[in-house]
């Protein structure tokens, strides 16, 4: 595997692979990476010919008070893991090189309506982090194909638009969440969380699921199920955020006669702000 941490090394790298037409898949990372990360490189490989990823802590993401700095960095061993699983470059670009002046009038991208909902709503500017650091990546590997991983549903629906507006020709690929043995989602924020709170996390996916069997036995009082749901929430010790039952098309609140559901959920425990979801289709 190689590490390239500048733009035209990775340019001049990728070139002849472009022209010998190469199908070229890019799975963006932000590092500390775990089994999750590592099953879309496994995606990468089936779907591309050269895979790329990406390890890069994005400022711009980051609001003040939020974990930019204390971001765990883990570098080496993930250099490793990459290489195991057969990734074939790893661009590490410094802060510098991403984003070469702090002038304050540099190109942002902004996806509107979706970015204010949500994660967007608890976290203002977070999307747009996303979306212009993204953009850049895109711009300097230009991937045939991008995976991400579902558990952040709303950046991947936030991703998908800004593709689709832009007119980049990027298929965007949607991978299953990986879940520890508990049924909670894997993060590389998991880490924060002391043995008694993985414990406790891992309430969350349960209480995904029990909307998800209530409405499928024909509740249909929505609010009703978000308000309970929130409440098994606290007492289980998570502080609240949001939890939520959308289409999942646009994030917008369910109504009862929408079928393609996702149930969306982000809450605080100890340390760390989780997030997770559950996508279906309701059959009534
Ligand atoms: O999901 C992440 O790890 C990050 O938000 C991403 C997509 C790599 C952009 O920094």
């Amino acid at each position: 595997m190689y590490t390239i941490d500048s733009i035209n090394q990775l340019r001049n790298h990728l070139w002849q692979a472009k022209l010998d037409h190469k199908i070229i898949a890019f799975v963006p990372t932000m590092g500390n990476l775990h089994e999750g990360h590592l099953q879309l490189i496994d995606r990468a490989l089936e779907e591309a010919d050269l895979v790329v990823a990406s390890i890069f802590v994005n400022p711009l993401q980051f609001g003040p008070g939020e974990d930019f700095n204390g971001y765990p960095r883990t570098f080496m061993g993930d250099q490793e893991k990459l290489m195991s699983r057969g990734c074939h470059v790893l661009f590490a670009p410094t802060v510098d090189e991403m984003y070469p002046t702090t002038n304050v009038s540099s190109t942002v991208v902004k996806v509107p309506h979706l970015d204010q909902l949500l994660c967007g709503a608890s976290r203002p500017g977070h999307f747009t982090g996303v979306a212009t650091v993204v953009s850049k990546l895109f711009g300097i590997v230009q991937p045939d194909l991008a995976i991400f991983g579902l558990k952040d549903y709303q950046q991947f629906l936030v991703i998908k638009q800004l593709t689709n507006d832009l007119c980049l020709p990027v298929k965007i690929i949607g991978a299953p969440i990986a879940r520890a043995e508990s049924g909670l989602a894997l993060s590389s924020r998991n880490g924060y969380l002391s043995e008694k709170e993985l414990r406790q996390a891992a309430q969350l996916y349960g209480c995904l699921i029990a909307c998800r069997v209530a409405l499928e036995s024909g509740e249909t009082e929505l609010l009703k199920l978000e308000e309970q749901a929130q409440c098994q929430l606290e007492s289980a010790g998570f502080k609240r955020d949001y939890f939520k039952i959308c289409r999942q098309s646009d994030l917008q609140p369910a109504n009862i006669d929408d079928n393609e559901l996702v149930i969306i959920a982000a809450v605080y425990l100890g340390k760390a702000r989780l997030i997770d979801n559950i996508r279906f289709t309701l059959l009534l």
